[in-house]
């Protein structure tokens, strides 16, 4: 019996792995490597001193993807291939919604083929849009202001509604926050190519000379110290929350929500100053006009996840700026 980890040579879903294979789970990795690479799958054998079966496929191919299923006893699928830049989805929508949509309805059809039934999906704070009050719940009002969050919002309504066709199924909706910070090893981590669009690879960016100057997107916001604030989490505290979902749906009948961030709010500026400080780095700013779209605050309210999936988040806010410098240290 295995977990399947679609998009598990990704950021998230390779520290996933490492997680399920800690727990002696059997993994099977199914990506396409368009956002990621294969030395990813040696690198989590290396960590876990464990095998991984890795398919290298892209999941819009049903036929290849149905193979996965032939081949292998898939118990359950954590879900978390899809294309996730904010700022290209608006530029490409018809690709957003085509690659993220079309892999979700194959996954879920070939699921329901071979009596598949635990599902995990990675949702994001992305639907909560622009929320009117902090902390987030779960119950919030939902709504998206770009095609990237909508694929997440429509594919939670997708498995509601798929849910609500044959309660066989179990689900879980997992609502990510900032994500940052790397395995302690040091051998995985997040890299993207080209300019990032996110802060923390911004920053590391900067502190390692690739790029010359951190934009600081307006510091008038009404927080703290005028720069936005967000709840930024350990990458593995975020895998951990994983390995509780499934236990949850192995123990529970239904479909559940919950929230996954460190349940705390962090200014731009106190990440960079902590980075700074726990690494003895300079990260060279200046401040620069608001980008549009973000909103001033965005934290979590954990307490659903932590009383329910038992799960609470335990890195701190040094943890993650040192793991994601030494991952990139590691990999220059
Ligand atoms: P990632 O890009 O590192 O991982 C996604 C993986 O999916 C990549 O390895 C990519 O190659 C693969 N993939 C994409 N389309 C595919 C296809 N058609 N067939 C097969 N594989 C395909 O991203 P990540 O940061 O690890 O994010 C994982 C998931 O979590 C995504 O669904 C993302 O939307 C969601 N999420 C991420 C964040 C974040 O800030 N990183 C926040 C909230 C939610
Ligand atoms: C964080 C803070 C910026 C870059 C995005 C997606 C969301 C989710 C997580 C997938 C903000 C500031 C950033 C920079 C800056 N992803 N910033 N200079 O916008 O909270 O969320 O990633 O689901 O859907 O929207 O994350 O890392 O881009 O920004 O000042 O160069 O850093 O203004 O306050 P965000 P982020």
């Amino acid at each position: 019996m295995a977990v399947l980890v679609a998009g598990g040579a990704g950021y998230i879903g390779s520290h996933i792995s490492i997680e399920l294979l800690n727990n002696n789970k059997e993994v099977v990795i199914v990506d396409s490597l368009m956002n990621s690479n294969e030395d990813v799958i040696k690198n989590i054998e290396n960590i876990t001193n464990k095998k991984v079966k890795f398919y290298s496929l892209n999941m819009i191919n049903e036929d290849e993807l149905e193979k996965v299923f032939k081949d292998n006893n898939i118990e359950s699928v954590i879900h978390l291939a899809g294309l996730k830049a904010v700022g290209e989805s608006v530029k490409k929508p018809l690709e957003y919604y085509y690659n993220n949509l079309v892999i979700t309805l194959n996954l879920l059809r070939i699921m329901k083929k071979y009596n598949c039934n635990k599902f995990v999906f990675s949702s994001s704070a992305t639907v909560y849009g622009q929320p009117k009050t902090v902390p987030i719940k779960e119950d919030f009002p939902l709504s998206t202001t770009n095609p990237y969050g909508t694929t997440k919002l429509m594919i939670e309504r997708i498995l509601k509604d798929l849910y609500n066709s044959d309660n066989s199924f179990r689900i879980v909706m997992l609502r990510y926050f900032n994500p940052i910070g790397a395995h302690e090893s040091g051998l995985i981590g997040e890299n993207p190519n080209g300019i990032p669009n996110n802060l923390m690879p911004y920053i590391t960016s900067v502190a390692s000379g690739k790029l010359e100057v951190l934009n600081i997107f307006g510091n008038d916001y009404n927080t703290k110290d005028g720069t936005g604030v967000r709840d930024y989490i350990h990458v593995v505290d975020l895998a951990k929350g994983h390995i509780k979902a499934l236990e949850k749906i192995e123990k529970d009948d239904g479909i559940f929500v919950y929230n996954l961030g460190s349940g705390r709010g962090y200014s731009v500026l106190e990440l960079v100053n902590t980075f700074e400080k726990v690494n003895n780095v300079k990260v060279n700013y200046k401040f620069t006009d608001r980008r549009p779209g973000d909103i001033a605050e965005c934290y979590a309210d954990i307490s659903k996840a932590e009383k329910e999936l038992n799960w609470k988040p335990t890195k701190t806010l040094e943890d993650m700026c040192r793991d994601s410098w030494n991952f990139i240290k590691n990999s220059k």
